[in-house]
């Protein structure tokens, strides 16, 4: 097998970070191939938690080498800080760890552009960033003239290529940021700073499109670390309520340059139930007690910001369509404990748009924000799971909410996950 996949099917924080951690072993690389610091990858390991941002969740193992590949976008001060961290825990993440050379640099122009621009309003609502620079620093990727690599920060021309963004930056930005966040962009400091990155992360960076070529064809088997969820997908996601970068299936072969005759086996991660944070629609939002005990449950708060995530239902119209747009072969079935303590538990099968009972899951946010669900409703199970460990010892309305959600979205289970640590997970496959 070449290269696997976890990609989450929901909004992100489905706990791809504790399968990834799981998985690695089998494999010797793991690759993040997109997004940057605005993900969160939670790792627990006995009593110790981690909170990745950037690094590859195969870190914790000194067996495998971790790339952070050209799609990912690289806040460094936050990556130094990753990387003390861990080093902090006795973990030695500078002998495994390889970051790509053309990967984009969050620099702090892009930080006071995501603050300007984060309190807009679009199609009536606010995006409601992480606040990372994550869109700003893909819009001058993708603009080209005011891009920095990590490449730049060796470069001779360094110096003037600052301050030119910087001049730059602050003309465009005269009208939308605070004159603070102008003032904070100092040309002399930030080409400081931009040394003090270069000599800290100089022996990491290489060419990472080329490494993992090489090691595909000398046999060796990839992780591919997928970061938010496939609703957050730029080009296939709740757009404009997404992130910038390709986080479903797709994004795989362009964000780690491996191109898809080496993908052969993709897993899907999704929760048993829904949640998203920041703006935009949300059909089977619970903003009734039920969600609130959702959310004090399976503590849904944002790793990276700490925001209270919105919570519902599973919405099976949804993950049925991420499904298919990531191709996935199967299912990993995560927080099933969560919803040991419920009477009922309802799973949205269609949707009601306009008067009319449809199946797929719309284009445009605006259709999505009216769309009313159509729930088909479910007996709990009321029987605390988080103990369980074999799939025959889940109480039958358990297995019949996991048959009925497998059914829903035509691909098998083939992972449950029942709790944080690596024990509570069931491995079908
Ligand atoms: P950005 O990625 O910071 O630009 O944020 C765009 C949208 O994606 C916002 O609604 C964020 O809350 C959401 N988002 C970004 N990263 C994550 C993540 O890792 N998990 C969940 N939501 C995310």
């Amino acid at each position: 097998m070449a290269a696997t996949c976890v990609i989450g099917l929901q909004w992100g924080d489905e706990a791809k970070g504790k399968l990834v951690d799981l998985l690695a072993p089998r494999n010797d690389i793991v690759v993040r191939y997109q997004g940057g610091a605005n993900a969160g990858h939670t790792v627990v390991c006995g009593s110790e938690v981690y909170k990745l941002h950037h690094i590859p969740s195969g870190i914790l193992s000194s067996q495998i080498t971790n790339v952070i590949a050209p799609g990912v976008v690289i806040e460094p001060n936050m990556l130094i800080k990753e990387i003390e961290g861990l080093e902090a825990r006795g973990i030695e993440p500078r002998k495994n760890l390889i970051i790509s050379e053309r990967a984009h640099v969050v620099m702090p122009w892009h930080f006071v552009e995501d603050k300007a621009t984060n309190r807009a309003v679009v199609a009536g609502e606010s995006i409601g960033t992480t606040n990372r620079g994550i869109g700003p620093c893909y819009r001058d990727k993708v603009g080209r003239t005011h891009a920095m690599r990590i490449t730049d920060l060796f470069s001779d021309q360094l110096k003037s290529k600052i301050s030119d963004t910087v001049a730059a930056k602050r003309h465009m930005l005269s009208h939308l940021a605070e004159a603070a966040d102008l003032e904070s962009l100092d040309a002399e400091k930030i080409h400081e700073q931009c040394s003090r990155w270069a000599a800290t992360l100089g022996s990491l960076s290489a060419d990472t499109t080329n490494f993992l070529l090489d090691e595909l064809d000398a046999g060796k088997r990839l992780l591919m670390e997928g970061a938010q969820g496939s609703l957050l997908d730029i080009d296939h996601g709740t757009y404009p309520f997404v992130t910038s970068s390709n986080a479903s299936g797709v994004g795989v072969s362009a964000g780690s340059g491996v191109p898809a005759k080496w993908i052969t086996n993709v897993i899907g991660v999704a929760k048993a139930y829904s949640t998203r944070v920041g703006g935009g629609p949300f059909p089977t939002e619970l903003l009734d007690e039920t969600g609130q005990r959702i959310r004090e449950i399976g503590r849904e708060y944002g790793t990276t910001t700490g925001r209270p995530r919105r919570c519902g239902w599973f919405d099976a119209v949804a993950v049925r369509y991420t499904a298919r747009l990531s191709g996935i072969h199967y299912l990993s079935l995560m927080m099933m404990d969560v919803l040991s303590h419920f009477d009922t538990i309802q799973v949205c099968v269609a949707y009601e748009l306009n008067g009319e009972r449809i199946n797929r899951f719309p284009c445009r946010a605006e259709d999505l924000r009216k769309c009313k669900p159509i729930y088909e409703t479910l007996p709990g199970w009321n029987v605390d799971v988080s103990n369980v460990r074999n799939l025959v010892d889940f109480p039958s309305n358990a297995r019949r909410y996991m048959d009925r959600i497998s059914e829903l979205i035509s691909v098998p289970i083939g992972v449950l996950s029942v709790g944080p640590d690596r024990e509570q997970t069931i491995f079908l496959i």
